[in-house]
């Protein structure tokens, strides 16, 4: 972390935190106030001007019930064409950030820097090609409006919609897809870095790795139980380190950004705190999430102790003379540690976790950890998304975990939100509610437990595909009206509030 960014932080800090006062608290001068988006999510125009098919084209198109109707994001918020319309909606929260990822398969249809879709290299007639608005130039407006109007872009290389073309090599479970990754994000550095400079590589390795290709519940809908979530994960670890390193050798000197990878987590609470088993499956629970990916690349270049004993021991049990959690070289180690320069974290719930021992005689990630996890009944529940249990302390307690276990980073909150059901209504109070009382637990987590957190970003600027929950969940600021052709934009309540929030001096009510 630049350390002039990191001494204004703490100056800022230490002194807002002599005047602390519970019921009179202000976010620090610099805070950085924002919302996220994804490519696939909002811009729709999936083949539009070059682009080449992602991962979420193919599984959406395939059909077969595993998204909410069939839906897909072939449309979605239409952002490729209405960009203007959703820099009004960032305009009118008064945003000082705005995070939003470039769709690898826009830029690179093929996945690979052989063919770079930019005007002027056009594969189609050179006549129809000049009228074209395409990759490149489209993500060029994006980033000079957002500077244009005072806004700084937080850029996500890949946000779960990798090109087709590379998944059916392999994807994530190939090597060749952690190289063709770090050569895209050079591309990505050369080309935008002048403007960007805050980057995150990856969006939520878990969920990639997990859902993807464990799971196979979301794009590209592989199931490989106990191996392909393993697999997929190291080449994403080595993928985002590669991004890194080629950063700090080739760009960081001339552009002075900062690199990270986003990452989600859950905080896990012991069920019975009491019981020891418990506690331990507790810590299991978020090894087997947020450390997987946050020991290797803040601390050692390894995977945590505890998810490399529980696993070998398990594959013993089944039989197996070898562990399926793969190693890093000491190589490897070397070139993956330390290759962050920011915490990002994505924090939606918690959950209570209870120690569950392993019967299972077939290979799965999840029973690996030895850990079932529930919801507290007495948790309200956002009513678009059943997994999503509102504990806004959970995020204070995750930031503390954070600071004391990697070194008190920098930390960004990149997202965090709370869904509706559709049809959402736009007085949405109670979901203001949540936002207000996370909003609380930040300031007790800046002030109280001196987390270096110096941002937060809202999911989502828009309602938008929710992924297989298609457009049945709204986790937008603004409401998108999806069955008009014209997909207005309408601000929900939150909306109204959270720009109050940003503009009144960045201040909260920690009171009722
Ligand atoms: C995250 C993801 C976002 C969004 C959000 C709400 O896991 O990064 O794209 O879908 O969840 O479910």
């Amino acid at each position: 972390m630049a350390s002039a960014a990191s001494a204004s932080i703490k100056a800022t800090l230490s002194s807002e935190a002599s005047n602390w006062n519970p019921e009179n608290a202000y976010f620090p001068g610099e805070f950085a106030w924002g919302a996220a988006t994804a490519a696939y999510q909002i811009e729709g125009g999936w083949d539009a001007d070059g682009k080449g098919p992602s991962v979420w084209d193919t599984f959406t198109h395939q059909g077969g019930d595993r998204v909410f109707k069939n839906q897909t994001g072939d449309v979605a918020c239409g952002s490729y064409t209405l960009w203007e319309e959703d820099l009004k909606c960032i305009k009118q929260l008064g945003l000082t950030h705005y995070r939003f990822s470039l769709s690898w398969s826009r830029l690179l249809p093929d996945g690979t820097t052989g063919f770079i879709n930019q005007k002027g290299n056009c594969s189609f007639k050179i006549e129809s090609c000049a009228a074209l608005i395409q990759g490149v130039d489209y993500y060029a407006g994006v980033i000079d409006s957002l500077l244009m109007n005072g806004v700084t872009p937080v850029v996500t290389l890949y946000h779960f919609d990798l090109p087709q073309p590379l998944e059916d090599q392999g994807g994530w479970r190939s090597g060749a897809t952690a190289e063709a990754f770090d050569a895209y994000a050079q591309f990505c550095f050369r080309t935008f870095g002048d403007r960007v400079k805050l980057w995150i590589t990856i969006n939520e390795p878990y969920v990639v790795a997990v859902l993807g290709y464990e799971k196979g519940l979301m794009a590209p809908g592989v199931t490989e139980p106990g191996t392909g979530a393993y697999l997929a994960a190291h080449n994403m670890i080595k993928a985002h380190a590669a991004a890194w390193h080629s950063y700090d050798r080739l760009f960081r000197k001339k552009q002075g950004g900062l690199v990270s990878i986003a990452l989600n987590s859950d905080w896990a609470e012991p069920f019975n705190p009491n019981s020891l088993a418990d506690r331990e499956a507790a810590k299991r629970h978020l090894a087997f999430c947020l450390d997987w990916f946050a020991t290797p690349i803040f601390l050692d270049g390894d995977y945590p102790a505890v998810m490399k004993s529980k696993i070998a021991a398990v594959c013993k049990r089944q039989g197996s003379p070898s562990s399926r959690l793969l190693e890093f070289t000491s190589e490897e180690k070397t070139m993956i540690k330390g290759t962050a320069d920011f915490f990002a974290l994505n924090y939606y719930t918690t959950r209570k976790i209870k120690h569950q021992d392993n019967l299972c005689t077939q290979p799965s990630m999840s029973a690996d950890k030895e850990a079932e996890q529930v919801t507290d009944p007495s948790w309200p529940v956002a009513t678009g998304s059943s997994w999503l249990a509102v504990v806004p302390w959970g995020l204070r307690r995750l930031l503390k975990y954070i600071k004391d276990t990697y070194n008190h980073p920098i930390i960004y909150i990149t997202e965090n939100g709370f869904s509706q059901s559709d049809p959402a209504p736009l007085d949405d109070t109670l979901r203001w509610e949540y936002f207000r009382l996370t909003l609380q637990e930040i300031l007790k987590a800046i002030y109280i437990d001196g987390v270096q957190l110096k941002g937060y970003f809202v999911w989502s600027l828009l309602d938008n595909f929710e992924w297989t929950c298609g457009y049945s969940s709204r986790f937008g600021l603004f409401h998108v009206a999806f069955e008009n052709s014209a997909l207005p934009r309408l601000p929900y309540r939150s909306a109204i509030e959270y720009a109050k929030v940003i503009a009144n001096n960045r201040r909260v009510k920690l009171d009722g």
